[in-house]
């Protein structure tokens, strides 16, 4: 039989049910009551017996499979039950087909319209009576038949974008449907332009990377064939799109202008309904000028004595002859055409995508090699396929070279080169996820464009932000389920439970998860889906990686959604029995417990197992908070939230989600974003009914909002963190924790008017004997000292806590000890311990957030402009702009005030080179804060330093008007202000308390006070 419908894959590829992008074809007669009226009901059937024939004839002979008939309608789909990986194609060209035969049949009496859409369907087992893919695409393609004219062939977007450039289709049109308000885009289909798509993505700048060996070889191989005077065969071999035809091309170009230049012949072998020659009947005609309309006797007479050779192109030039000796006739006759064409200049052959040949083509193939005697160069591409299908291939004529994906390097060359500039950020990210596939690649772009997600703007590329989850294009998506179902059924669901423990899977729950099938993992291996990882992260099994994401991707997405609910609550299931539930397989607990349990897909999975369902979401929740206190405990705050808020989604007890939103809340203070912070915890209170649950989530929320000032980018009104302060008290019981919290936040609030909730949180603080809330109350008692001038005092309160630093644990938290350890020393002069302080407090922030980090060099800073140390200050100048620049999306106050200290450094050691205007973070910075810190900071701001530079004969021009006390007082006179604070912090201490307070009363962070007071 001449035709080949993809024989490898049987019917066997659908495992149970299974989810596929398949296109499906619908197709009806026009006008077919005339077809019965006033006929003898024997003709009728007759006639409509030779339509069903034909019909299913066109179909099959694409590779589609025919669903259903019903009356006169044809339901077919190409892609399903195998997935193929031109179905689109398949399925436009049978549409064609059928067209044609439909008027060969009846002689232009009917008329058939088409419908043809592309989609995700799910395959099951057929059931009598009913079709086995279902899905939308199947109601759309359905549709677009019913809005199809006579003789119309309508095709829907999908299908359009997956066969672009084969196809020629008319303007897009927009098709009524019930249930879709804004219709279905369609299009016309006018003709075929080729069997083949061509690759690449118009528009794009043409570029070849990263091949320069693999040319060099078959250059090599060229020059070995002209010295020997012998053929020479070379087997390409790589997965789809890997570049192989690519790299003949550049072959080609190069031997077009060798001298003596060779004949270049090329032949490809199509995917379905060729003839089994094909290829070898491209050459022919290549050779001979023969073209596609020339009728059969003039090819004859082209074919002259060699007529045999008219087999290639479906002649039936055979006769009588035996078929043995017309098979003998016809490789014989190919070896001397090939003789004659050697005899005087050397040749070269292509023959593509061998791994679709039959054998007859590859016998052929061997005898020329072994019959031509001459400078042949013979190559031949193929997918590693061919080699399991025909071991030994070639023989001992031939070599073969591996195309390997392209290196990462090559890859981004390529994406610059493509786009012709460079790429804009994130992209790079998301063509990485081609893993070195060029044809992937470009359709990841091409599919980009097509969404208007990339565009070309202005002679660049500008991209908008990307969906979240994995891009696989449906023209990738199509390659690669394509091989895999050329798996037997035992290793395709090997590899979809494998796609459902991730990218790195063991062996021994893959068979747990597969208990009725034996799969072979070294099959697997050999066919190059799979690897064996050296080593293993879960003692006595076997690891193994997936080889590429998108293999993993498209395997997972077949799976059916109730199917892989199950499969992950089986992994999880064996992951705590096998682990014991360790803390180290909390994510991976959280992950598949929490994927088996989507509330989005329960119905589907859980329809009637409501307890197992409950089961695997109590679990899912708890493992998810256990994964995002590890998370938050090593500081990955993001992932550590990103877990809370999918265990939110989860947790429908009241209580338990007023829980959760507490831990964000808490979490998002460490990241120092105060809204959210607020936000949650607002939430947190308001799916709260308990007293002693909202007496804490008062009190946390007053405590952090008082001691955290940093994270507001506006603070909240002082009344309504009162408020809180007030709810907390309110609620709480006397001797607990969130009254002690809620002491602390009041007095830290009022330093000064609050020293006895300072001094009755501490005294509470002892009794609970919680280091951290005995830290704090010690610091309040530091505070309030403080805030009435007591310097000693606080100097004491601050050393005490100091003193407590051995039972505090938490990173963030000893943090917070050094920073506020570091005013008493300053203010009353001891700048060595303070120097101790700030480089203590520094080294713990190394391994926090951008925030911490920034506080780190901030206080060092601070003991310096108070200490009136410039040079110091200098030396950090580098630092600072680092961390000032990875701290710019956070509210702080030490950002500006940092990059100031630097700039006034600078500009009194009179380094112009290096002064604030020049800064990298030139940001006009905005403060709403209430301190007198923020005073001080919004009112000297980099730009006016830059301002003021200048004017002292720097080239720089700042549009900001000189503020009038630096327009008034010559520059140097108020960027001394750094240094004077440590001169005010001492005389400070020289006056009468009563006028202190005024001034320091509320003062954040006590040089700023002074600050504030010298601008009036
Ligand atoms: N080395 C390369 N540099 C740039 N583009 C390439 C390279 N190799 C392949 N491509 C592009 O990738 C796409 C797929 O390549 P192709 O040669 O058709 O793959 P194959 O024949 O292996 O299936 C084509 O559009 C091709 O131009
Ligand atoms: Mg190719």
């Amino acid at each position: 039989m001449p035709w080949s419908n993809n024989p490898a894959v049987s019917d066997d590829a659908v495992i149970g049910e299974e989810r596929k992008l398949a296109t499906v074809l619908f197709a009806d007669l026009v006008g077919s009551t005339a077809l019965a009226s006033g006929e003898d009901p024997e003709r009728v059937r007759f006639r409509l017996e030779r339509f069903y024939e034909g019909m299913a004839d066109e179909v099959q002979g694409a590779g589609g499979t025919v669903e259903k008939f019903a009356g006169d309608a044809v339901l077919a789909v190409f892609g399903a039950p195998a997935a193929l990986e031109d179905h689109a194609e398949r399925a436009l060209h049978a549409a064609l087909a059928m067209q044609r035969r439909l008027g060969e049949l009846f002689r232009g009496e009917l008329a058939l319209r088409v419908g043809v859409n592309t989609g995700e369907v799910v395959v099951g087992r057929a059931r009598e009576g009913s079709s086995f893919v279902s899905g939308d695409a199947v109601n759309v393609a359905a549709r677009l038949e019913q809005s199809a004219g006579a003789g119309e062939i309508l095709v829907g977007e999908r299908t359009v974008s997956a066969v672009r450039g084969a196809f020629e289709l008319a303007e897009p049109q927009t098709v009524e449907a019930k249930g879709k308000p804004e219709g279905i885009a369609a299009r016309r289909l006018v003709r075929a332009l080729t069997l083949q798509r061509p690759r690449g993505v118009s528009g794009l700048h043409p570029a070849f990377v990263g091949r320069e060996r693999e040319l060099a070889q078959l250059q090599g191989a060229y020059r070995q064939v002209i010295g020997r005077r012998r053929p020479l065969l070379v087997t390409i071999v790589g997965d789809a799109g890997l570049g192989k035809t690519r790299l003949v091309r550049e072959l080609w170009q190069w031997l077009a202008v060798e001298e003596p230049q060779p004949l270049q012949r090329t032949g490809r072998c199509l995917p379905y309904g060729q003839i089994a020659f094909w290829a070898f009947g491209e050459i022919l005609k290549e050779q001979l000028g023969i073209l596609d309309g020339d009728s059969p006797q003039s090819v004859l007479a082209r074919l002259g004595d060699r007529e045999i050779l008219g087999l290639a192109l479906g002649l039936d030039v055979a006769g009588n002859l035996h078929p043995l000796t017309a098979r003998d006739r016809f490789q014989d006759a190919w070896v001397s055409l090939f003789e004659e064409l050697t005899a005087n200049r050397p040749a070269a052959v292509l023959v593509e995508d061998l791994h679709w040949a039959e054998d007859p083509l590859l016998d052929l193939l061997e005898h020329l090699l072994e019959g031509v005697h001459g400078p042949l160069l013979v190559l031949v591409t193929a997918r590693p396929e061919l080699l399991d299908s025909r071991p030994g291939f070639g023989g001992l004529r031939g070599e073969t070279l591996v195309l390997e994906p392209l290196k990462a390097e090559a890859t981004e060359e390529l994406l610059s080169r493509l786009l012709g500039t460079d790429p804009p950020g994130l992209l790079g990210d998301v063509v990485a996820q081609a893993e070195g596939n060029p044809f992937f690649m470009e359709e990841v772009l091409g599919s980009l464009i097509d969404q208007g997600l990339l565009e070309h703007r202005n002679g660049g590329w500008a991209m908008k932000e990307l969906p979240s989850g994995f891009l696989v294009p449906d023209t990738v998506q199509a390659v690669v389920a394509a091989r895999i179902d050329l798996l037997a059924p035992a290793e395709k669901e090997a590899l979809q439970a494998a796609s459902v423990i991730g990218r790195i899977f063991w062996s021994g729950p893959v068979y747990e998860l597969c208990p009725e099938t034996e799969p072979n993992l070294r099959l697997l291996e050999e066919r190059d889906f799979i690897r064996l990882r050296l080593g293993s992260s879960i003692e006595g099994e076997r690891e193994y990686a997936i080889k590429h994401a998108v293999t993993r991707e498209v395997a997972y997405t077949s799976i059916p959604r109730a199917r892989r609910a199950h499969l992950h609550a089986a992994f999880a299931s064996w992951v705590e029995r096998f682990g014991g539930g360790r803390d180290e397989h909390a994510p991976l607990l959280a992950h598949h417990y929490t994927e088996a349990c989507r509330p989005e897909d329960a119905d589907l999975a859980w329809a009637g197992a409501e307890d197992e369902f409950e089961g695997l979401r109590l679990r899912a929740v708890a493992w998810l908070r256990r994964a995002a206190e590890l998370a938050l405990g090593r500081y990955e705050i993001d992932e550590g939230l990103e877990y809370l808020n999918r265990a939110l989604q989860l947790e429908t007890n009241d209580l338990g989600r007023s829980e959760l939103w507490r831990r964000i809340g808490r979490a998002n203070t460490l990241k120092y974003d105060g809204e959210a912070f607020w936000t949650a915890m607002l939430n947190s209170l308001e799916e709260c009914s308990d007293r002693a649950e909202s007496a804490q989530t008062y009190s946390e929320l007053a405590f952090h909002t008082a001691t955290r000032a940093a994270m507001w980018k506006r603070r909240p009104d002082p009344e309504l963190v009162h408020g809180w302060i007030e709810r907390a008290l309110e609620l709480s019981d006397p001797g607990t924790f969130p009254r002690a919290r809620a002491l602390i936040a009041r007095s830290w609030y009022d330093p000064a008017v609050f020293a006895n909730a300072a001094r009755e949180a501490s005294a509470l603080a002892e009794r609970l004997g919680d280091p951290e809330l005995r830290s704090w109350a010690l610091a309040a008692r530091s505070r309030s000292s403080y805030a009435t001038g007591a310097y000693g005092d606080a100097a004491d309160w601050s050393r005490r806590r100091l003193e407590l630093l051995p039972e505090i644990g938490d990173p963030d938290q000893v943090a917070f000890v050094y920073f506020y350890a570091l005013d008493p020393p300053i203010a009353i002069g001891r700048f060595d311990e303070a120097r101790r302080i700030a480089a203590a407090h520094e080294e713990v922030t190394r391994d926090l957030t951008v925030h911490h980090r920034l506080h780190g060099v901030a206080c060092l800073l601070i003991v310096e402009s108070a200490a009136g140390c410039w040079e110091r200050i200098r030396d950090l100048h580098t630092a600072a702009e680092r961390a000032v620049a990875a701290n710019v999306a956070t509210p702080c106050i030490y950002n500006p005030w940092s990059l100031l200290a630097c700039a006034l450094a600078e500009e009194l050691l009179e380094c112009p080179t290096r002064r604030a205007g020049s800064s990298r973070t030139r940001k006009p910075w905005e403060w709403k804060g209430t301190t007198s810190c923020s005073i001080r900071c919004a009112s000297i701001s980099p730009l006016r330093v830059a301002t003021s530079t200048t004017s002292s004969g720097g080239s720089q021009r700042s549009r900001h008007p000189p503020a009038p006390a630096t327009s008034k007082s010559s520059s140097h006179g108020w960027m001394r202000l750094p240094r004077s604070d440590g001169e005010i912090s001492w005389r400070q201490r020289q006056q009468p308390c009563s006028s202190r307070v005024r001034t320091w009363s509320r003062s954040y962070y006590a040089p700023s006070a002074s600050c504030g007071r010298i601008q009036n």
